[in-house]
């Protein structure tokens, strides 16, 4: 087998070498190899290695050329070859007697460089970047919940119908659709269903519940994503805990005990906490859930007089979703709706890391200015 790496262990004729314009790319090619070569050369053995390898008498490169190229090639050819192979023997002979010297006089500039590193000098920093601050307040939730035997399950960005709406008791042409405005998918019209970014985590009570038998108690962390224009508290792309326990005997009371339990760990005990009716399609009772503003402690007053800018002197600010889950939802996941019962809630964990830790722009959450991010590491 012809050396494909190595043209010099091959003849001419096997290189498809005819006419002798052709040859000088080649002495090019073996000329660069050899300046590479030597260049590497800084110290004596490997001086030595390089010279054997390029002027040895029997298998040196040079020697290669001369028994491979030079013998048998045609007599109109031989005469370009024998010059560019005397070019080429005058440069490798010069070049590697001047290495020779740079080696021997210590002048070596690559040599020279090596021993020239300064150990003492301190080292090129390479900063490590910290947990953003979505992914921060996110384990926050989860170690609350985990606290109390909670376990994280996490879905698909891209859902079907059936799952981000109709399981959940949202049937179609069903006004509170118009609530999500939603991204479908641009799908073939053959595609067997439509496609969507999931509008909410909601869709994995469903499929937690298809796969697993009571006692069920998840939390579900995730991006979801709404045609939402981009403004100080609106992304068409943000962040939602889901939760979901089911069992036997659930009751409103735990729960209420739940969700207060997680508000106090995470806002601090001082927090006062209020349910007020709502309506979601897959909770009944639905409820909204409030705390006493961060801000003003509730008062509804600024530090130095004047409205609370916050709560706008509500003294309450609202939180998030949640409520008992509707008995509909169990008949989409063969749960029988007279023996087990359940809550649900679902948070915006952008609001609540902007609440938290007092930020007035969700944008910033999508920018990644390090300067911002930083902060918080
Ligand atoms: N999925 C609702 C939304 O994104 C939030 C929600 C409300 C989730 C009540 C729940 C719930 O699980 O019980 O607007």
């Amino acid at each position: 087998m012809p050396n494909i790496e190595n043209p010099t262990s091959r003849t001419l004729a096997d290189l498809g070498v005819t006419q002798a314009d052709q040859l000088s790319s080649l002495f090019t090619e073996v000329r660069s190899r050899f300046d590479a070569e030597i260049s590497r050369a800084h110290d004596e053995p490997a001086w030595n290695i390089t010279k054997v390898m390029w002027l040895g008498r029997k298998s040196g490169v040079l020697a290669q050329i001369t028994d491979n190229w030079l013998r048998p090639a045609s007599p109109e050819l031989k005469r370009a070859v024998g010059a560019g192979l005397n070019e080429l023997r005058a440069q490798v002979e010069s070049q590697i007697e001047a290495r020779r010297q740079a080696i021997e006089s210590g002048s070596d500039e690559a040599a020279l460089a090596h021993d020239r590193i300064d150990l003492s000098l301190p080292g090129v920093a390479r900063p490590i970047g910290s947990h953003h601050l979505i992914r921060q307040v996110f384990q926050e939730i989860e170690d609350i919940f985990f606290s109390i035997g909670f376990s994280v399950v996490e879905g698909p960005e891209i859902e079907t119908p059936y799952y981000n709406f109709e399981a959940l008791n949202i049937p179609e042409f069903h006004p509170v659709r118009d609530d999500m405005d939603t991204f479908y998918l641009d799908l073939p019209k053959n595609a067997p269903t439509p496609l969507l970014l999931r509008t909410h985590t909601s869709p994995m009570q469903i499929r937690t519940m298809e796969k697993r038998q009571p006692p069920v108690r998840v939390i579900v962390p995730g991006k979801v994503y709404r045609r939402d224009n981009p403004d100080a508290t609106h992304s068409f792309i943000f962040h939602q805990v889901e939760g979901l326990a089911v069992d036997n005997d659930i009751t409103f009371c735990d729960f209420t005990g739940t969700i207060e339990y997680f508000v106090k760990q995470f806002f601090g005990p001082g927090v006062k906490t209020r349910f007020r009716p709502s309506y979601f399609p897959f909770t009944e009772p639905s409820v909204e859930f409030d705390v006493s503003c961060i801000f003003c402690g509730g008062s509804g007053t600024a530090a130095g007089g004047g409205t609370c800018s916050k709560c706008k002197g509500a003294g309450w600010i609202e939180l998030f979703g949640a409520g008992m889950v509707d008995p509909a939802v169990y008949g989409f996941v063969n749960y029988d709706a007279k023996r087990v019962s359940g809550f649900a809630f679902g948070m915006g964990i952008d609001r609540l890391a902007m609440l938290k830790y007092g930020i007035d722009d969700i944008q910033v959450f999508f920018q990644n200015d390090v300067r911002f991010l930083r902060q918080f590491s």
